[in-house]
């Protein structure tokens, strides 16, 4: 069923956290989508599918509460998460060395020219004196989306920096296809990036989630009308 629930709820307005936050997502709530979205996929028809996620942090947050269902589901996948943060990156590289299923890559999952073009110009006012700083340090490094998907993406969840958002789907979109699910935190408050996104790109199926335990919400989509 199309939904397009675009009014916003009144909610208390969590403070705005440091653009740097690596606020763990390991949240039963998202447990519960991705499993949704693998029942409602029927995942189980023996090709491998493919997640990626941006915004790995140290892995043992939203990674743990995608890698979960997954395996509950006993499907065939490949989860690829992409942190731009060297140090969480190596961090999260150890936490799954061990598993073959799982792919850390530490680089940042956008084109360097996306932050002044699909960035810097939807920072609200209130912002720009704590994120500008941050991304004019980003556009400063080196390792921007390198290592390409390797193939079509089923699952792209993003748990990434505030404002990233639009940026980070401009340079999915070689990989992404009609069926694929798009799962993101949608954490500016009275505004959105979900209202930043559709700026740009046409959106179906949107779902939005209110998590008890998690102050922002997290809306589901697909793309094109
Ligand atoms: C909120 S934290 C992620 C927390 C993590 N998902 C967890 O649950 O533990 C956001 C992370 O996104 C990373 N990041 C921001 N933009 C990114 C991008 N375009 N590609 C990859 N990583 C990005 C930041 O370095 C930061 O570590």
């Amino acid at each position: 069923m199309l939904r397009r629930l675009l009014s916003r709820r009144a909610r208390a307005e969590p403070p705005t956290p440091p653009a740097q936050s690596t606020g763990q997502l390991d949240n039963p709530e998202l447990e519960a989508i991705v499993g949704g979205i693998v029942a409602r996929g029927d995942w189980h028809d023996g090709r491998v599918r493919l997640v990626v996620e941006v915004g790995t942090g140290g892995g043992e947050g939203s990674t743990v509460a995608i890698h979960r269902p997954l395996t509950a589901a006993d499907c065939s996948f490949e989860l690829i998460g992409y942190e731009g943060d060297a140090g969480l990156a190596a961090q999260a590289a150890r936490h799954w060395s061990d598993d073959g299923d799982v792919r850390v890559v530490n680089e940042y999952f956008m084109h360097r020219e996306d932050l002044d073009r699909a960035v810097k110009p939807h920072i609200a006012p209130d912002d720009r004196d704590v994120y500008l700083p941050e991304f004019e340090a980003v556009a400063a490094k080196e390792n921007f989306l390198a290592t390409t998907p390797p193939g079509p993406i089923d699952l792209l969840l993003i748990d990434s920096v505030r404002y990233t958002h639009l940026a980070i789907l401009r340079a999915a979109a070689p990989w992404l296809r009609p069926e694929t699910v798009v799962v993101m935190e949608d954490d500016i408050p009275g505004y959105g990036e979900l209202a930043i996104v559709e700026t740009e790109l046409e959106l179906r199926d949107v779902v939005r989630h209110e998590l008890e335990a998690h102050p922002w919400p997290v809306v589901e989509f697909r793309l094109g009308s």
